[in-house]
């Protein structure tokens, strides 16, 4: 697999999402998962992505088992946000607020790491910026876990440009992590600029639509009664029309390129740009194995603009209401 930087931080050029394993996806299976891990590592995709809210906490235990014995082969990012004191792994009810005090981000790393079973992690992002505490407080914490080598890296999940240069000038920020994919472009107009103006990496999180643009769902019947993705507006009714004409179109062009439509959306991010590293979630080998081979399939530029010309954005925002207000623009 070649390699890509995230600004100093050097990973596999895809990486692997890890979150459905054990959250937000329906039905899971932790051997599968492992296995998933272990395969990647085998296939050269090295650079893992977990938070302690998928589960919560479940997940960053299923990657720790998954690269024990292995740990320096992978680069491991994780996140921390809210209060996890009373956390029961697996309840997603027990989590507490929302926190970015330096006290938290001091505090917080210690359960990362005892559960990823490491003495380091590669890559520490904050998921959503606090409204209620200074971006400079947080990343000023932040700088410390890095003198103290508890942390290497520090970066930012769905923050806007103007958090994203405040929070630079305290501690260099290795890489911003927001949803990005051929129906989802909406960074392209701030955030994505100011990476590329202050040298930060840029990882595109459910570069698939979740699935959708992969061509998994036709109706939110196919999916389990406990997944999130039941209530998102993308999926549900007003929207799933459109969307599903969107889904029809990629798979339309893939075959053309003889690809998957996940290749597609996979190749699609890929050319955007050298600084972009996506991290596609899967809970099995099969897709792993198929997106990793996205890394060698080229866009020619009339597919680059035939995809601009011929691909709406979707329809309905890509979370609930709650959900939108949590992501800081
Ligand atoms: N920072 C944030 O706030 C945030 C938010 C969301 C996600 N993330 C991170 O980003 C990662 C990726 O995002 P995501 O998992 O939400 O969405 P995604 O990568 O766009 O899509 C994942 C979905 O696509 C399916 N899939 C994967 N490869 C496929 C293939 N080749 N063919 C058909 N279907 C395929 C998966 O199925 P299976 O599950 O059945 O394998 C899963 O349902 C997550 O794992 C997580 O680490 C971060």
């Amino acid at each position: 697999m070649q390699e890509r930087s995230l600004r100093d931080l050097q990973v596999s050029a895809i990486g692997l999402g890890c979150m459905g394993m054990s959250a937000f996806y329906g039905t899971t299976d932790q051997d599968e998962g492992i296995a998933t891990i272990r395969r990647a590592l085998d296939i050269g995709v090295t650079f893992l992505d977990t938070a302690q809210l998928y589960g919560p906490l479940t997940n960053e235990s299923l990657v720790g088992e998954a690269i024990r014995g292995h740990r320096d082969e992978y680069v491991i990012a994780t996140k921390f946000n809210y209060r996890m004191d009373d956390a029961v792994p697996g309840d997603m009810s027990s989590i507490g607020r929302q926190d970015g005090s330096a006290e938290h981000v001091r505090g917080s790393v210690h359960g990362s790491l005892e559960r990823l079973g490491t003495d380091h992690i590669d890559l520490y992002y904050q998921h959503r910026v606090d409204p209620n505490v200074p971006i400079e407080e947080t990343v000023g914490a932040l700088g410390e876990l890095v003198a103290e080598g508890k942390v290497r890296h520090i970066g930012l999940s769905e923050a806007s440009a103007e958090t994203i240069r405040r929070a630079h000038a305290v501690h260099p920020v290795t890489a911003v992590q927001s949803e990005y994919s051929l129906w989802t472009r909406d960074v392209e107009a701030e955030v994505l600029p100011a990476c590329r103006e202050l040298g930060i990496g840029f990882v595109p999180y459910s570069p698939l639509g979740r699935g959708f643009l992969a061509g998994r769902f036709s109706s939110p019947d196919e999916l389990d009664e406990n997944d999130f993705r039941r209530a998102n507006p993308r999926f549900t009714e007003a929207n799933l029309e459109a969307n599903l004409r969107l889904a029809a179109k990629v798979k339309e062009i893939a075959a053309e390129k003889d690809v998957t439509p996940a290749q597609l959306a996979i190749a699609w991010v890929l050319a955007q740009g050298e600084d972009l590293v996506p991290i596609p979630g899967t809970k099995r080998r099969a897709y792993l194995e198929q997106n990793a081979a996205a890394v060698d399939i080229e866009l020619t530029k009339e597919d680059l603009a035939r995809i601009d010309a011929e691909l709406p954005q979707a329809a309905g925002e890509r979370y609930d209401e709650a959900g939108m207000r949590s992501v800081n623009r």
